[in-house]
């Protein structure tokens, strides 16, 4: 048996897991080994901090991990270090998973959900972004402080160094050298020195791809093109930051945030998968949670972690038809389409596996 560790975590985390699973099990019965593990609010509960050392170790212990979403109104008074989102960086970081792939791609059905005017969304959309995970200023010293003069003040330093920015270019080199051959990597050089090393080394990284077109753009310019013309990215290539705001872009581009899956991936075949969206509490424990992220990130960890590319294929199938059958969660719902619940959802998925 395979051994996967599963941190359902807190808000529409349980529900989006629990739907994954099964569709796992169903696409690959008997294959794996599912150990659920606490992290986040739910671990703060009940241990007091947010990624217990043995929830950290299971998951090292791990071939992959499985993740729903944590975090909620309950923890946001907790002092930073022990927030559930240290949690989810803790685990990041622990699993050495520097690499996290977003892809966003319209799905033809759901072209009605896209937010863009129709000439533009007819282009087709079909990019991935390569999000740096465990560097700059997620991870960077994080002070408060009282100046001389006695006021408040605060600061959070954004670091790279070269092998960091090297190791996540060749991701999208290697990445782009499988689809359309085309890098854009995204910063902001004309004003950050750690976006001019960036340039500078993702630059020298692309001389060992020269199939491969790169094109740099600043991130203010990138998150106006994204919207102006998505059909000419293909493979984007960013800082952390910079990425986690941008992925959010692309997910309402491409119809909703519930549909985006994501993996992370370090040295090894040993991978963290989770959908991007967050814990959503506002809808937590009604039904109402799309789990189409998070199947697609089990999907994902089939086709990465174990190479079941069979599996994975007829996942990612089932969910097509699924929306070519009009069957909505009310985040993806329009006009003319049937509005389902979250657990309708999974069945009907299931039933097309
Ligand atoms: C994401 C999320 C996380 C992040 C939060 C929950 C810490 O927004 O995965 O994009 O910022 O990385
Ligand atoms: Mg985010």
């Amino acid at each position: 048996m395979k051994k996967v560790a599963v941190i359902p975590g807190d808000g529409i985390g349980p529900e989006v897991i629990g739907a994954a699973l099964d569709v796992i099990e169903k696409a690959a019965p008997k294959t794996f080994e599912f150990e659920s593990v606490a992290m986040g609010g739910n671990a703060i509960d009940k241990y007091g901090e947010p990624l217990p050392a043995e929830s950290l170790r299971i998951c090292q212990n791990a071939d992959a991990t499985l993740l729903g979403a944590v975090g909620g109104p309950k923890w946001d008074n907790q002092p930073p270090e022990l927030r559930p989102e240290r949690g989810l960086l803790g685990v990041r970081k622990g699993l050495g998973v520097f690499a996290n792939i977003r892809p966003a791609k319209i799905f033809a059905p759901l072209a009605s959900a896209c937010p863009l005017r129709k000439d533009i969304a007819e282009k087709g959309i079909d990019f991935v972004i390569i999000r740096e995970l465990t560097g700059g200023i997620y991870f960077g010293k994080h002070e408060a402080f009282t100046t001389p003069d006695g006021e408040k003040a605060a600061r959070d330093v954004m670091e790279y160094t070269e092998h960091e920015i090297r190791r996540i270019a060749h991701v999208a080199f290697k990445t782009a050298m499988g689809r359309r051959k085309i890098v854009t990597s995204i910063d902001k050089a004309n004003i950050l020195t750690v976006s001019r090393l960036w340039r500078e080394v993702v630059e020298d990284v692309a001389k060992e791809y020269p199939e491969v077109k790169l094109n740099h753009l600043y991130v203010d310019n990138a998150s106006m093109q994204l919207i102006r013309v998505p059909n000419e990215f293909d493979v984007i290539v960013t800082e952390n930051t910079f990425g986690d705001i941008l992925s959010d872009e692309a997910s309402q581009i491409v119809g909703s945030i519930g549909m985006i899956p994501s993996a992370s991936l370090g040295e090894g075949n040993q991978g963290l998968y989770e959908p991007i969206h967050g814990s959503a509490p506002d809808i937590a424990g009604q039904d109402k949670a799309n789990p189409i992220g998070t199947i697609l990130a089990g999907a994902m960890m089939l086709r990465y972690s174990f190479g079941m590319t069979n599996e994975a294929d007829r996942i990612e199938h089932a969910v097509d038809e699924v929306l070519k059958d009009g069957l909505r969660t009310p985040d993806i719902f329009t006009e003319g389409t049937k509005l389902i619940t979250g657990s309708k959802m999974r069945d009907e998925i299931i039933s097309r596996l």
